[in-house]
């Protein structure tokens, strides 16, 4: 049987990314990764990424519509053979049109427990709210934004003392270990279905 073969998409540190890289490569996670890429050229993750050995992809968005920058990241998909789309922080929206395409297969990680705290500011947005707990979400994209399809959510739980650098620190060691977690169930589901 052959491996689900996932395409990472990020915009700049790239941890969740490298998470996954590794499971992958230490056999732990089993899928293979076609390529990861960037909008961001600087990127941090690309680095990290040519570093353990995978290809990687720059897809400029800059002076050109948004259309052609994802012509490019779907043809990259479809020459690569990608079966999933796996969003890692990736900070553009993807149009209705790229979402019908690759629909079901595009999987993002969320900062919240959506659909609370939705958008690019989970985590001080939580936080502000002084809301007891947060947490992390696995999503399937949909054509909105963070309204996908849940796979997995796990709870944070938020203290008095927390700092949003606190905060943080927990909440991405949540989402390393959920996504991965995720991913696994999800590929194994499909090989299965
Ligand atoms: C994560 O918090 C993820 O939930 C959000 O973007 C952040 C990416 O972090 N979508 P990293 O680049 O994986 O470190």
């Amino acid at each position: 049987m052959s491996f689900p073969r996932m395409a990472i998409l990020i915009s700049g540190t790239g941890s969740n990314m490298e998470v996954l890289l590794r499971a992958v490569n230490s056999g732990e996670l089993k899928a293979c990764v076609t390529f990861v890429g960037s909008d961001n050229p600087c990127a941090k993750g690309l680095a990290v990424a040519a570093s353990l050995g995978t290809d990687t992809k720059v897809f400029s968005y800059k002076g050109r519509a948004r259309q052609e920058a994802e012509e490019e990241i779907a043809q990259v998909i479809c020459e690569t053979k990608s079966d999933w789309i796996i969003l890692a922080g990736f900070m553009k929206i993807l149009s209705i049109d790229f979402v019908k395409k690759f629909e079901g297969r595009v999987v993002n990680i969320h900062p919240a427990l959506l659909p609370s705290f939705p958008g690019a500011h989970a985590i001080e947005d939580a936080f502000l709210a002084k809301a007891p707990f947060t947490g992390v979400t696995v999503h399937l994209v949909d054509s909105g934004v963070d309204t996908g399809p849940i796979l997995a959510q796990e709870k944070v739980p938020m203290y008095e003392d927390d700092t949003i650098d606190t905060l943080s620190e927990r909440i991405h060691k949540a989402e390393h270990k959920l996504y991965k977690e995720t991913l696994q169930n999800l590929f194994a589901k499909s090989q299965n279905s």
